[in-house]
């Protein structure tokens, strides 16, 4: 069959390395792609948020799935749009994406079908002073979100009241995140280790992918600013097999089962952020796709064919599939520009080494004529197996090391704190 991938980071550099390997893929387009998709398919200049053009694209090329990597298209209506007109979507339609594109939407959600969350309140436009008076007596530190989509950075933990308050007065106006923030989430601040976990569903049955770790903060020690995500490591030591029954349990199924009642056909991928305390799971966050960079440790471990099981997600038969991964452990190293997540330079000449059994997922890279040029913030993850973390982590930084480009940055410290956990 052929297959169009809607996205350019390292996330669909992995998705496009795994989808084109299955024996039935015929053709892989990726829209827009980067120069690493373009080594596993053909990479096409189609703006996704044009669906018009990406649905004329699909007619032209006879295109039998549309698999969409980022959570913009599909809050805007991507899969309501092609799914309308026949054609089979990777990824939830608009009503489904407001897991992600609505944080009151989600913790109503989770409060309505008993999913454990932290405590919440939310208000909107016209409603700054009860929403002030709420801060006021809530006790620090406490979680301030703008409830739409903020490119990573809606969310801010106040250690003050005022801090608090001006956080919401400035969501509130449309000063801070524009519409985004004209509703705000004010909730309870959870403390322990977090950790992704990824399902995909039918709509009405699901298989549970690897679960993976994510390092969001810039500097070593998790210090610093938020980023996109510094690195991943695929499995987390502590979620043996007796967490992932409690996460099923308490979460992945009343999921599941409340889109259904709610009528919200859902069919995608659902990244579900935990926050794990002891040992129990909150939800911290919904997204109604994969995480980046975590698709580059979790897909490498899947050892299904990754076409088999999307079609079995169409055809609404993963009831039927059973998910088989690589026991060992993957980790990635993201390399970014010096500067990032603040400004950064882009256009800086790369030389890549030989990947020596690794795996270089192109983030933000770009071609000019023969020469690789970085072009983003997060450039390249380098992913590796190994018996273990550190193991696959040396492994990636040796890597690491070798490539080339002006300003390169990337943190040592990937998957030390789980290799402590371990010793403890
Ligand atoms: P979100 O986009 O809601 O996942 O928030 C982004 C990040 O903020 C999360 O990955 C956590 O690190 C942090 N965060 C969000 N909500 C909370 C909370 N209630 N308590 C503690 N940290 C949180
Ligand atoms: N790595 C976190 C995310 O994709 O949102």
């Amino acid at each position: 069959m052929n297959l169009l991938l809607i996205g350019s980071g390292g996330r669909e550099h992995a998705l496009a390395w795994k989808l084109s390997q299955s024996p039935r893929c015929d053709t892989l387009f990726i829209a827009p792609g980067n120069p690493g998709t373009a080594q596993c398919g053909t990479n096409v200049s189609l703006d996704p948020l044009d669906f018009p053009a990406v649905h004329r694209f699909v007619l032209e090329h006879q295109v039998d799935m549309v698999v969409v990597g980022p959570e913009q298209p599909l809050v805007e209506g991507m899969a309501d749009y092609l799914g309308e007109r026949g054609v089979p979507v990777i990824g939830p339609r608009k009503a489904g994406a407001l897991l992600e594109g609505s944080k009151s939407f989600s913790k109503a959600f989770m409060e309505k079908y008993g999913i454990p969350s932290a405590r919440y309140a939310s208000f909107s436009e016209g409603q700054l002073a009860e929403a002030l008076a709420y801060v006021a007596e809530h006790p620090l530190p406490v979680v301030v979100k703008a409830s739409g989509l903020a490119a990573g950075k809606g969310v801010l933990i106040c250690e003050t009241h005022s801090e608090a308050a001006e956080a919401v007065s400035e969501m509130l106006s449309g000063k801070a995140f524009g519409d985004a923030g004209r509703t705000v989430v004010i909730e309870q601040f959870l403390k322990g280790i977090e950790i992704s976990v990824f399902v995909l569903t039918d709509g009405k049955d699901y298989v549970i992918l690897p679960s993976a770790k994510d390092y969001k903060r810039i500097g070593e020690g998790d210090t610093g600013l938020n980023t996109g995500g510094m690195g991943a490591v695929s499995p987390v030591p502590f979620a043996d097999a007796a967490f992932m029954q409690r996460v099923e349990k308490t979460v992945v199924q009343p999921t599941v089962h409340g889109l259904m009642s709610e009528g919200i056909h859902y069919q995608g991928f659902i990244f579900i952020g935990l926050m794990v305390e002891g040992d129990i799971p909150w939800v911290l966050e919904y997204n109604v796709r994969m995480g980046d960079p975590e698709t580059e440790v979790v897909i490498p471990r899947l050892k299904n064919d990754l076409v088999e099981l999307f079609e079995a997600t169409v055809n609404g038969q993963l009831g039927e599939v059973a998910v088989e991964t690589d026991p060992r452990t993957c980790v990635t190293v993201m390399l970014v520009s010096g500067g990032y997540p603040g400004s950064y330079a882009k256009g800086k000449e790369m030389q890549l080494p030989d990947p020596a059994g690794s795996m270089l997922f192109h983030a933000g890279t770009r071609k000019d004529a023969e020469r690789l040029l970085s072009d983003g913030g997060r450039v390249l993850a380098i992913s590796s197996f190994g018996e273990n973390i550190g193991e696959a982590v040396s492994q990636s930084l040796e890597l690491a090391e070798k490539v080339q480009f002006e300003g390169k940055y990337y943190r040592k410290d990937i998957g030390q704190d789980l290799i402590r956990l371990q010793q403890m």
